[in-house]
């Protein structure tokens, strides 16, 4: 067919990748914080799980406004996670292992506390103060009335020279002034120091904010309200293509890097440009739709309407698209967004079965896989009982912000108890002992009330646990290149309760089936569902022939004539 393309068969689209949040993975000296240490201790499990792509999420030495995702020195690693030592005996030792590492390469920003931006706000003739975005205030006022992504004004005053400096994140993280030639040139610079380490690329962080509209418009804001979303003018805007193209062709391509882009505000429309095999500038890209399309977009704390089926739709649009264009990297959670299992399935009485149902769901996708730490034994979204629990930045700015608007506390925990980053930040669950294991000190962040009965060990002993289910449906994946490089198709694709699509490939056909509900549905209905193939995997342990049960995932497999 004309709408599909052969692709090349490549190391990391067979590849299943496992994301690790270093601050809430394992403690290994006892201070509340993960480390490079407690990483090396696990890396056992995670060759046991059967992974060979691992993203860490920044680890360099930072001041931690946002976790790390504010950079004081690329070079370095922060004291708490350990030493540079510790990083190359991961790689190392992941190495030895088949595991190839991606480190977060955090781009659009640094730190406040960089060099770069110390020399930088150091006096208006310095050198490098063109390295970030400065501009004069207007009127006694910012610059603009533009907001940045953790809540306030993306522009923060600076005593000394007089100026606004530029953030689309918190204060403490300027961004880079990307037309700047020099800047780009340490970035390409930097990147190939880390390929050097023997890295096998980088998750590439927010990098469809580093093009400003460079006529800093002023923007409209919503009535009552004094900014406005800064994306309209920082989020893939026009010429950004140059300076991928650029790093592309500097800083990557040379050293062979995989990318997983982290790229919002890419429209469908637009893959081919950021992913495609032969033009596109990464390796594989993320999107968000599918995880987001609870809220409104740009939108205060707000909820919108969704269900299962917008779920599935802006899942398969991207899926659909990818037959011909690039490769995604697929996801149903991260360090920025809840636990799948309590936001798409069902946390209470059906919680492994659910969680189940979605890992057939979205694992057996035409991309990569990248599992979130935690997700594999179906960890849920905690408990937090007071603003006093959250640690997350965007979460506690958000609280204040909208609290001194006068909207009511209650409102805005509730919006937090169903979206804060930190559900997705709590310690793994590694054992029913104190703090599941993760440390013998105070951890940073609450654990979990239900490691007892969430936890590794626990999942390893039982053969019908989640983990175990991951397990098959990883060892199944690698045994069949139908699964990796099949073309995809929509099946049921009006229904609201059922999900499901085939993967053909070299005549071999795979169809996946899951019920999203907790009622039973009536096979009889899905007459587009072919129920004659060999039944491959499923989270129930019997065939009923009648209905699909609740949040029960069927994978049917028909070999080749
Ligand atoms: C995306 C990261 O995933 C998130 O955690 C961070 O806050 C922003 N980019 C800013 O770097």
């Amino acid at each position: 067919m004309n709408d599909r393309k052969e692709q090349k068969q490549k190391w990391w689209k067979e590849s299943i990748a496992y994301q690790i949040y270093p601050r809430s993975f394992q403690d290994s000296n006892g201070d509340g914080i993960g480390d490079l240490r407690g990483i090396i201790e696990r890396l056992d499990y995670l060759q046991y799980l059967g992974i060979d792509l691992l993203w860490l999420s920044p680890v360099y030495d930072s001041p931690n406004d946002d976790n790390g995702y504010d950079i004081r020195d690329y070079h370095g690693i922060l004291d708490e996670y350990g030493t540079m030592e510790d990083m190359d005996e991961l790689i190392a030792e992941a190495g030895k292992r088949g595991i190839r590492l991606l480190m977060d390469l955090v781009a659009n920003h640094t730190s406040d506390e960089h060099a770069w931006f110390i020399e930088s706000r150091s006096a208006k003739d310095s050198p490098k103060r063109d390295w970030y975005i400065w501009r004069p205030g207007k009127d006694g006022k910012e610059p603009t009335n533009w907001e940045c992504g953790f809540g306030g004004s993306a522009w923060e005053y600076d005593e000394q020279s007089g100026e606004y400096f530029l953030h689309c994140f918190s204060p403490k993280q300027p961004d880079l002034n990307w037309e700047n030639p020099e800047v780009r040139r340490e970035l390409y610079a930097m990147i190939d120091w880390w390929m050097d380490k023997g890295i096998a690329g980088f998750r590439v962080d927010a990098i469809t904010y580093i093009k400003k509209n460079p006529q800093f418009p002023q923007l409209e804001a919503e009535p009552g309200r004094d900014f406005a979303p800064i994306e309209k003018v920082s989020l893939n805007q026009e010429g950004i293509l140059d300076f991928l193209r650029e790093m592309k062709r500097e800083a990557l391509e040379p050293r062979g890097a995989i990318t997983v882009a982290e790229a919002p505000g890419v429209p469908l429309e637009q893959i081919g440009d950021f992913v495609d095999e032969t033009d596109g500038v990464f390796t594989m890209l993320f999107q968000f739709n599918h995880v987001d399309l609870d809220i409104k977009p740009g939108g205060k704390a707000e909820f919108v309407d969704w269900d299962m089926k917008k779920f599935k739709d802006a899942l398969s649009l991207w899926q659909q698209e990818s037959n011909r264009h690039g490769w995604m990297g697929l996801f149903l959670e991260n360090h920025d967004h809840v636990r799948s299992v309590s936001k798409f399935g069902n946390d209470g009485p059906y919680r492994d079965l659910s969680a189940k149902m979605l890992a057939a769901y979205y694992f057996l996708m035409r991309g990569t896989p990248f599992i979130y730490q935690g997700q594999e034994i179906g960890m849920t979204n905690c408990p937090f009982d007071s603003i006093h629990e959250y640690r997350d930045i965007g979460s506690l700015n958000l609280f204040r912000d909208e609290t001194a608007k006068g909207r009511p506390a209650e409102e805005i925990l509730g919006y937090l108890g169903k979206r804060s980053r930190d559900h997705g930040r709590t310690p793994m669950q590694w054992n029913g002992e104190r703090e599941a294991g993760f440390t013998s000190g105070t951890p940073w962040i609450k654990v979990n009330p239900n490691y007892r009965e969430i936890n590794v060990a626990e999942n390893m002993k039982n053969e019908d646990s989640v983990l175990q289910f991951y397990r098959r449906l990883i060892a199944l994946r690698r045994e069949h290149r139908s699964l990796v490089y099949g073309y995809y198709d929509d099946l049921c694709k009006e229904s609201k309760e059922v999900g499901a699509y085939q993967r053909t490939y070299n005549g071999e056909r795979w169809v996946v089936l899951c019920n999203f509900t907790g009622r039973s549905v009536s096979l009889q209905q899905l007459t587009e569902i072919p129920l004659d193939g060999e039944r491959v995997l499923s989270n129930y342990e019997d065939r009923d022939q009648n209905t699909l049960r609740p949040y029960e995932a069927l994978v049917f497999r028909w070999r080749r004539k």
